[in-house]
């Protein structure tokens, strides 16, 4: 993996943090010599993403919070600077996949709850981070958006989470038009499927009893051939964060595999 000795004591924040992604990225930016917050709304998952980073004291944190409420959203982002005295970059990548089923079958209890997180959750994250890098004239931000959030692309079903995913990729090009003026850069990430729970979650709403045959069926449709392992995109996400993308800012970055070439 790149070094970017800048990353080194950076205060880094990822929602999400105990998922598949999320721990993945902590990893990475642990490599990196950064201290990170993971928050995440499981505290059990928290635990064992702690256990599976095994960072030296004082360098990792985690915060139990729904991203969903503003009252945690606030108290997450004040744990963090309280912890590390700043937030120097933010993940916003905390999502849920929803309820497979097709628009008119889908119940309206599921679909607030997916555009609770992954839209509402996410704006929230921006609204009390933004404050803290604005003030001090750095920052970048990574929204967590998909190759749904890009293209209606194969997968049916899934139109609560493909909306939202398209609101994170709207949310993201504004903001960053809004935070340029402060030196805070804010880009997307826009993956294809990862090899984490979520995807196991999705294959088995795509094709009961048949997962093993809708996962080569999905990963036929990506020209490397593969879903991503979730250290491909935390690779990504730490390359948005460095200096090495300083004039990048306002852009969906596919890490796809090409699948929507
Ligand atoms: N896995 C994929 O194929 C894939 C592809 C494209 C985009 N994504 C996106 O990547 C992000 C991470 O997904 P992942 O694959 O690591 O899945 P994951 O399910 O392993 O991780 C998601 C994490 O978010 C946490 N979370 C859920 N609701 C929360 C809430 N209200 N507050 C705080 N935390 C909450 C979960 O507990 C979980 O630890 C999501 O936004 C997802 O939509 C995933």
């Amino acid at each position: 993996m790149a070094v970017y000795p800048e990353l080194k004591d950076k205060a880094v924040l990822i929602t999400g943090g105990a998922g598949g992604i999320g721990i993945a990225t902590a990893a990475a930016f642990l490599a990196q010599g950064a201290k990170v917050a993971i928050v995440d709304i499981s505290a059990d998952a928290l635990a064992q993403a702690e256990k599976t980073l095994n960072a030296s004291a004082g360098y990792l944190i985690s915060i139990v919070a729904d991203i969903s409420q503003e009252e945690e959203v606030k108290s997450y982002v004040e744990k963090t600077v309280a912890a590390f005295g700043t937030i120097d970059v933010f993940f916003n990548n905390a999502g849920i996949e929803g309820k497979v089923a097709p628009l008119i079958e889908q119940n309206m209890a599921d679909v607030d709850k997916v555009f609770a997180i992954n839209i509402r959750g996410s704006y929230m994250g921006l609204k009390y981070v933004l404050p803290i890098m604005y003030a001090k004239k750095s920052g970048s931000v990574i929204n967590t958006s998909s190759v749904g959030g890009l293209a209606a692309g194969p997968g049916q079903g899934v139109t609560p989470y493909v909306t939202s995913k398209f609101a994170i990729h709207g949310l993201t090009r504004l903001t960053a038009v809004e935070s340029a003026k402060y030196n805070v850069r804010v880009n997307s990430v826009h993956p294809s499927p990862v090899e984490t729970r979520m995807m196991r979650s999705l294959e088995a709403g795509f094709a009961p009893e048949h997962e093993a045959e809708a996962k080569a069926n999905i990963a036929s449709g990506i020209p490397l051939g593969r879903y991503a392992q979730p250290s491909e995109i935390a690779d990504m996400v730490v390359f948005l964060a460095s200096d090495a993308s300083r004039f990048v800012t306002g852009t969906p970055v596919r890490v796809d595999g090409g699948m929507l070439s």
